[in-house]
C-alpha cells in the first residue's frame, strides 16, 4: 500500500507542485480540451502536476495509456494513447518507449505487461482491481472446462494473467460477439462477466452460451427503471449503454458498444441529449469536443479507476515503483489468448 504521507513528502522535495497560476497559463492549450469540466482554480492545482509528468515522461522515455474512465485531467493531460481495453492491448504490442505507464485498472497493465515482457510496465496504484478480475480464478475455469466438457473458453480481458493462461481466447466488450460467434463449438463458455455474456447471447443466437456469475459492480447498479424515467423527464434523450449493464438496461438503450464505441457513437450523432450509461468520466472527456450535446445523469463512479490520479503518476514516474510482473510461464500462455484475440479480430475487421 502506498504511503500517501512519505509520497508526498518525498515529491515536494524535488517538484514545486504548489497552485501556481503561471504554470495554468503556460499549459493553457491543454486546459482548453477540458475547460467545461474543469474549472480555472481546479486547473491551477493539476497544472503543476501536468507539467512535471510531460517532462519526466520525456526524461523517462515512457508512455502513458489512459483507459476512457480516467478524469479528464489525466485524460486530455498527460496521456499519449487513450482508448477502450481491445484499442489499448493493441496500443501495447506497438509502443516503442522503454517505458509503458498504465492509467487504468491492475488487469489492463498486465495485459501490456504479457504483451511486452522486456519492458517496464508501471501502474499507479497496484490496488486499482476489478470487480470482475476478482470475481473467478484458474479453478473456476477448470470448474467451467468440467461442466461443459470440450467447449471453448472465451474470457473476458477484465480478468487476472492466470485466467487468461488458463483460456483459449479473450475478448473485450468490442469484439465479445464476433469472437464468440467466430469459435467452432455449439456450446462457448464466457468468463466472468454475467451479464457481457447474456448480451452476446442476443447478438449470436447460434451458439449457446454459459457463463461464471461475475459482474461489474458500476454497470450492474444500472436499472432499466432508472432509463425509462429518465427518458420520461428528458424526451428525445439518446440513451447508450456498455455492454456490461444487465440485459434489460441495453435492450431500453439506443445503442450499446464499448468505451470507445460509445464515444464514437456520441461524436458521430451528436445529439442534442445523451445520457451515457456507464462510468462518470466518459461524458466529460468528450464534453468540451461536444458543446452542442447536453450530457444527462446518471453515472455511476468506478471506485478502482478513481485510485489513479495525478500524484500518483508522478510519484510512479519519480520512483519506477510500481512494476507489474507477471510469472513467465504464465505470461507464455495468457500472450496466446490475447494474441488470439488480437489476430482474430484484426481479420474480422478486414
Ligand atoms: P471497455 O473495453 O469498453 O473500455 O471496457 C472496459 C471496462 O472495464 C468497462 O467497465
Ligand atoms: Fe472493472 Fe467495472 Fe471498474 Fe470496468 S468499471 S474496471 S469492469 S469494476
Amino acid at each position: 500500500m502506498l504511503d500517501q504521507i512519505a509520497l508526498r513528502a518525498e515529491l515536494a522535495d524535488h517538484y514545486d507542485l504548489s497552485p501556481s497560476l503561471k504554470t495554468a497559463e503556460a499549459t493553457a492549450d491543454i486546459y482548453a480540451r477540458m475547460s467545461r469540466v474543469v474549472s480555472p482554480p481546479d486547473w491551477a492545482v493539476f497544472a503543476p502536476y501536468v507539467a512535471a509528468i510531460n517532462r519526466l515522461k520525456a526524461e523517462r522515455n515512457a508512455v502513458i495509456l489512459a483507459h476512457n474512465y480516467m478524469t479528464p485531467e489525466i485524460y486530455h493531460g498527460v496521456a499519449d494513447v487513450v482508448g477502450d481495453s481491445l484499442q489499448l492491448a493493441i496500443e501495447a504490442t506497438e509502443v516503442n518507449a522503454e517505458v509503458i505507464v498504465q492509467c487504468g485498472v491492475h488487469f489492463m497493465a498486465e495485459t501490456a505487461k504479457i504483451l511486452n515482457p522486456g519492458k517496464t510496465v508501471l501502474i499507479p496504484d497496484s490496488e486499482a482491481g476489478c470487480s470482475l478480475a476478482e470475481s473467478i480464478t484458474a479453478e473456476g475455469i477448470a470448474e467451467m472446462r468440467a461442466k461443459y466438457p470440450g467447449a471453448p473458453v472465451v474470457s473476458y480481458v477484465n480478468t487476472t494473467a492466470e485466467v487468461k493462461a488458463a483460456s483459449d481466447i479473450c475478448c473485450t466488450s468490442s469484439n465479445a460477439a464476433q469472437i464468440v460467434a467466430a469459435q467452432e463449438s455449439d456450446t462457448v463458455i464466457m468468463t466472468p462477466d454475467r451479464y457481457l455474456a447474456r448480451n452476446v447471447a442476443r447478438q449470436v443466437p447460434e451458439k449457446r452460451i454459459v457463463w461464471w456469475e461475475g459482474a461489474c459492480v458500476v454497470h450492474e447498479r444500472f436499472t432499466a427503471q432508472e432509463l425509462r424515467e429518465f427518458r420520461e423527464w428528458n424526451p428525445g434523450t439518446r440513451i447508450i449503454a456498455h455492454p456490461e449493464c444487465p440485459p434489460e438496461v441495453v435492450a431500453e438503450a439506443d445503442f450499446s458498444g464499448s468505451t470507445s464505441g460509445i464515444i464514437a457513437y456520441v461524436q458521430h450523432e451528436r445529439p442534442e441529449k445523451a445520457m451515457l450509461v456507464t462510468e462518470c468520466s466518459m461524458a466529460s472527456n468528450i464534453s468540451d469536443e461536444l458543446p452542442e450535446v447536453e450530457f444527462i445523469g446518471p453515472c455511476n463512479m468506478c471506485p478502482y479507476m478513481k485510485k489513479i490520479t495525478l500524484e500518483k503518476i508522478l510519484w510512479s514516474l519519480h520512483s519506477m515503483q510500481g512494476a507489474v510482473e507477471v510469472d513467465p510461464g504464465i505470461a507464455d500462455r495468457a500472450r496466446l489468448a490475447v494474441q488470439r484475440m488480437i489476430d482474430l479480430s484484426r481479420r474480422l475487421a478486414g
